[in-house]
C-alpha cells in the first residue's frame, strides 16, 4: 500500500511511520521540519532497515501536494502534520487555524482530485473539554478551550463532511490522550524544539539536571493524591493504532472517531514515582498554582477502539518511563550525529 504520512518526521510520525514500514508499505514523507528534523528520518531508516521518500514542504502548498499525488499516487493519507501547543495556539491563532486548518482544507482538495478517498487524522482528547462524565467516550460532548482544541475539532467536522459529500470517502480521526516514551531502540524519541510544556519532557529536564525542579500545577485536585490525572499511553502504542485504522479504513466508509488512550489515568506524583525507580533520579519538585484551562481528569474509555479497531494498548507505565529515560540517555549522541546505535 502507499502511504503518505503528514508530519513524518514528527514524535507521533516517526513512530508510525516504523509501524508502516515494517509492514511494507510504501512510504512517503511530508513535513514541514517546523518542529523536527531529518535526524529522526536518517534514525529511522536504520530502525526499519527501509528506505521511503522525504519531502520537505507544507499542506498549505498546493502546487506541491498536487506534484505528490500524481507521481506518487497515494492510496491513502495519514495525517499528523500541525501546530500543537497550546499556549503559542493562544498567542498566535491565526497561524493554528491557518497551518491546522487550511492545511487540511487544501490536502483533501487535492485528496478529491485524485480519488484518494482514505484518510487518517491525528486529533487530540484536547477536543473534549470539561468532563461532563468520565471516562470521556466518543460520545462526550467536544468543547474545546483553546484555539489548538478548536483547530482539531474543525478539522474533524471538514472531515466528516468531506465523507458525506462523498459515499466513497472513507475517514478516521484518532483522539490521542498523553502519549509519552520512546522507540525501544533508544534511536528516536520526543525531542521538543524549545521550551517544551508537557509533563513527561520536563520530568526529564529535571531527571538529566537540566533543571533543578518541577513545578506541580496545583495539589488540591479531587484525585488519589490531589494532583492531577491523565491517561499516559506509550508512543508505540499510538504508533499501532495507526495499523489498526488503516486496516478498518479498508472495509468500512464513512466518518469515525476513535479514542486511543490505555483507559487508566494516573497522577502526576504516581507517574513521577515510577519515573524515579526505572531511571534511578530522583525528580525536585515543588508545588505551584493549578494551570489555567486544566482538568483534575483525563481519562479515555477505548472500548470502541477495542472493538472495531481491534486494538488495545499493551505498555505498562514502567516502559513508558524506562524507554523516555533510555531515549534521554542516548538522545545527545544522535543529535550530535556520534552514534547511531542504542547504548
Ligand atoms: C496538554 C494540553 C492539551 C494537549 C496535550 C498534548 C494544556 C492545557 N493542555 O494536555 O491540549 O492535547 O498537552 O500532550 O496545555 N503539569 C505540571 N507541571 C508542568 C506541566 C504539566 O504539573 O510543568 C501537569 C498538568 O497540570 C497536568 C499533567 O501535568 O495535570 C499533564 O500535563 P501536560 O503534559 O501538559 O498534558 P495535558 O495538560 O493533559
Amino acid at each position: 500500500m502507499r502511504v503518505l504520512i503528514t508530519g513524518g518526521a514528527g514524535y507521533i510520525g516517526s513512530h508510525t511511520l516504523i509501524e508502516l514500514l515494517a509492514v511494507g508499505c510504501e512510504v512517503l514523507v511530508l513535513d514541514d521540519l517546523s518542529n523536527s528534523s531529518t535526524v529522526a528520518l536518517n534514525q529511522v531508516k536504520l530502525i526499519a532497515e527501509r528506505d521511503f521518500e522525504f519531502i520537505k514542504g507544507d499542506t498549505r502548498d498546493a502546487n506541491l501536494l498536487v506534484e505528490i499525488f500524481s507521481r506518487f499516487k497515494p492510496e491513502i493519507v495519514l495525517h499528523l502534520a500541525g501546530f500543537k501547543s497550546v499556549a503559542e495556539s493562544v498567542d498566535n491563532p491565526l497561524s493554528y487555524y491557518g497551518n491546522n486548518v487550511s492545511g487540511s482544507v487544501q490536502l483533501l482538495e487535492v485528496m478529491s482530485k485524485h480519488k484518494c478517498t482514505k484518510i487518517v487524522f491525528s486529533s487530540s482528547a484536547t477536543v473534549y473539554g470539561a468532563a461532563k462524565y468520565l471516562p470521556y467516550d466518543e460520545d462526550h460532548p467536544t468543547n474545546p478551550i483553546n484555539p489548538y482544541g478548536r483547530t482539531k475539532i474543525m478539522i474533524e467536522s471538514i472531515i466528516s463532511d468531506w465523507c458525506k459529500a462523498n459515499v466513497n470517502n472513507s475517514a478516521i480521526a484518532l483522539r490521542y490522550f498523553n502519549p509519552v516514551g520512546a522507540h525501544s531502540s533508544s534511536l528516536i524519541g520526543e525531542n521538543p524544539c524549545g521550551t517544551p510544556n508537557n509533563l513527561m519532557p520536563l520530568i526529564v529536564q529535571v531527571a538529566a539536571g537540566e533543571k533543578d525542579k518541577l513545578k506541580v500545577f496545583g495539589k488540591n485536585y479531587n484525585t488519589r493524591d490531589g494532583t492531577g490525572a491523565r491517561d499516559y499511553i506509550h508512543v508505540l502504542d499510538l504508533a499501532s493504532a495507526h495499523l489498526s485504522a488503516i486496516g478498518y479504513l479498508k472495509n468500512n466508509v464513512g466518518f469515525s472517531v476513535f479514542n486511543v488512550g490505555t483507559g487508566r489515568a494516573i497522577t502526576i506524583l504516581e507517574l513521577i514515582e515510577v519515573f524515579e525507580l526505572v531511571s534511578g533520579t530522583k525528580i525536585e519538585y515543588e508545588f505551584v498554582a493549578e494551570r489555567h484551562g486544566d482538568l483534575a481528569i483525563a481519562v479515555s474509555d477505548p472500548k470502541k477502539a477495542e472493538k472495531f479497531l481491534r486494538w488495545k494498548a499493551k505498555y505498562t507505565v514502567e516502559d513508558m518511563c524506562r524507554d523516555t529515560w533510555n531515549w534521554q540517555i542516548n538522545k545527545p549522541k544522535i543529535i550530535k550525529g556520534l552514534v547511531s546505535t542504542a547504548p
